[in-house]
Order: structure tokens, then sequence, then C-alpha cells
């Protein structure tokens, strides 16, 4: 469902006139899901449209967030990496929508039942994938790396890594386990690109806005799904390793572009962090 909201938003974001990324496989997804099928896909399905704290703010969160880590993966490829890794997947089209360069590989990770969906929606659509696509159905609880590198994955050659809209989710020694790997999975001139969030108490934001609209109107409690207890500091955790990172706001995005959400007081996306890491020669 986390993920079908993700698609809702992006499926907004695509007919915006303003729009900052273009996904046209977003709103197939949510027309195939029973549970979404309700849910609006357009900005002029919402009687507030942009007042909106779900459909209006917080898709548009989304959407600014689909668009800066799109320009991220195109100019890791630029410079030659030829593997893209996305962690929990869910619905993330890239593979069919951006223009990559005709060797490369991109691997889906995510629950075989996730992935089962989305390749029955893609399949009904007949997309084409404009890179060599390789779904690889693991729980991330589980050993992954084997599934990995058994679908192709070569660790002696550069990689870019994605985990967006995912960390939260899973307990604290998982995300540790998974920084630890993706350090021994990457080469120099290899760089990951995550969400997280730097609020000590998550629950302190139980009443704001977005977490409200999206638990009582959709029935998607976020904060019971997101892990509660400590963080690593896994942007940390790279630097000791010699990754150099940045750490941003979406804040700072939204001024890059010219549009996307504002700090609001009691903002749920106060804490949310954008950590782009490279890897560099010892
Ligand atoms: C909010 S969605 C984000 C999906 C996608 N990255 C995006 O931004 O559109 C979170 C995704 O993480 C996946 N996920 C959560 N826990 C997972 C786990 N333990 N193993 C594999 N995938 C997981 C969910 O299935 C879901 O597709």
């Amino acid at each position: 469902m986390t993920a079908l909201l993700v698609a809702a938003a992006r499926a907004i974001e695509t007919h915006r006139p303003d729009s900052l990324a273009q996904d046209v496989y977003a709103e197939h997804f949510v027309r195939a899901a029973p549970a979404c099928a309700h849910w609006p896909v357009r900005i002029q399905q919402v009687p507030d449209g942009d007042g909106d704290p779900l459909w209006g703010r917080f898709a548009r969160y989304f959407g600014l967030r689909t668009r800066v880590l799109d320009d991220f993966l195109l100019r890791s490829v630029r410079t030659g990496t030829r593997q893209v890794v996305l962690l929990g997947a869910g619905l993330d089209t890239r593979a069919f929508r951006l223009e990559w360069p005709c060797d490369c590989a991109v691997f889906e990770i995510d629950r075989a039942g996730v992935l089962a969906f989305k390749q029955r929606v893609l399949t009904d659509l007949s997309a084409a994938p404009k890179a060599k696509r390789v779904p690889v159905p693991v729980d991330l609880r589980a050993d992954w790396v084997t599934a990995l590198t058994a679908a192709g994955f070569d660790p002696a050659a550069p990689s870019v890594w994605l985990a967006e809209g995912l960390l939260f989710y899973l307990p604290s020694p998982v995300e540790t386990y998974l920084v630890d790997t993706v350090d021994r999975l990457t080469t120099e001139g290899s760089a990951l690109a995550f969400e997280a969030k730097l609020e000590k108490d998550l629950l302190e934001y139980r009443d704001s806005a977005i977490y409200t609209a999206t638990r009582e109107r959709i029935g998607i409690d976020l904060l019971r799904l997101f892990d509660k207890g400590p963080r690593p500091d896994s942007a940390g955790d790279l630097t000791a390793r010699g990754w150099s990172t940045s750490v941003h706001t979406p804040f700072d995005f939204t001024h890059r572009h010219g549009r996307g959400p504002l700090p609001e007081p009691n903002d749920a996306l106060e804490g949310n962090r954008w950590v782009f890491a490279h890897k560099h020669r010892p």
C-alpha cells in the first residue's frame, strides 16, 4: 500500500502543468489495485487541490523526491556506472521511463508480491524497459545479497544504489547491515542515495496533517509501519568508511526547482533528509 501511495502521488505529479517528473505508468498501478482504485490520479480530482495535505503537499513531496533521485541516478550512469540497484523498489518504473545507456542493468529488489503485481500491470500495458531490468524478489531481512549476485549483479564493477522511502521501515540492525553491505559490494566510483528521518521521537508528529490525512482517509498508518527504535547514523557510518556524503532537506530542492513543499508547523517532513554518498579512492 505504501508503494501504491507513492504511485498515486507520481500519477498526480505527472499530470501537473508544472510537473517535476513524468511517470505514465503510475496511474495504472493505482487503478489496478482494488484497495485504491478510488484514489485520485489528477490534482483536479482533489477538492482542495494543492491545499490538501495528502494529495496536495505530500504528493508534491513524492514528485520532488522522484525528480531529485532521477537526476542523481542519471548523473551516476553518465560517469560510466552501468549497474543500478533499487532497494525496496516498489512500483518504481525508472527502468522503463528514464533514458539509460543501452548496456545498463537495473536490479529491482522488493518482496515477491509487490514485484508480481508490478509485473502484471506492466505486462498488460506491454511496457518495454529501456535498460536490462532484473526483478529480484527477496525480503531485505533475508539473504538478499545471494539473490542479487545470483541475478547477475557484479560487485567488481561500479554501481549506483537507491533506498528511496525505505530505510525507516526497516529495523535498525537491518539498515546497518544494508549500508555495510552496500559498502562491501561497491567499487570506487560507486554511489548511494537514501532517505532518512532524523526525528528522535516520530510520535511527536502523530497529529501532523500528513500523518493524520494518510491514516484517516486512506487507512495507511505510516507511524505504525515505521520502525520506532533509535536509528543508526548511516551517513556518518559511510563517511567513516571513506565515502563523501552530502545531506539535504527536501526544502533545499524545493528552492532549487522553484516548486515543492515548504516547511510548516508540526511538520511530518521536518526530519526528512536526502543523503547522497560517493565512494572515492582511499
Ligand atoms: C514507500 S514504498 C517506496 C517504493 C519505492 N522505493 C518508491 O519510492 O516508489 C516502500 C517499499 O519498500 C518495500 N519494503 C519494505 N520493507 C521491505 C523488506 N523488508 N524487504 C523488501 N522490501 C521492503 C515495500 O514493499 C515497498 O515497496
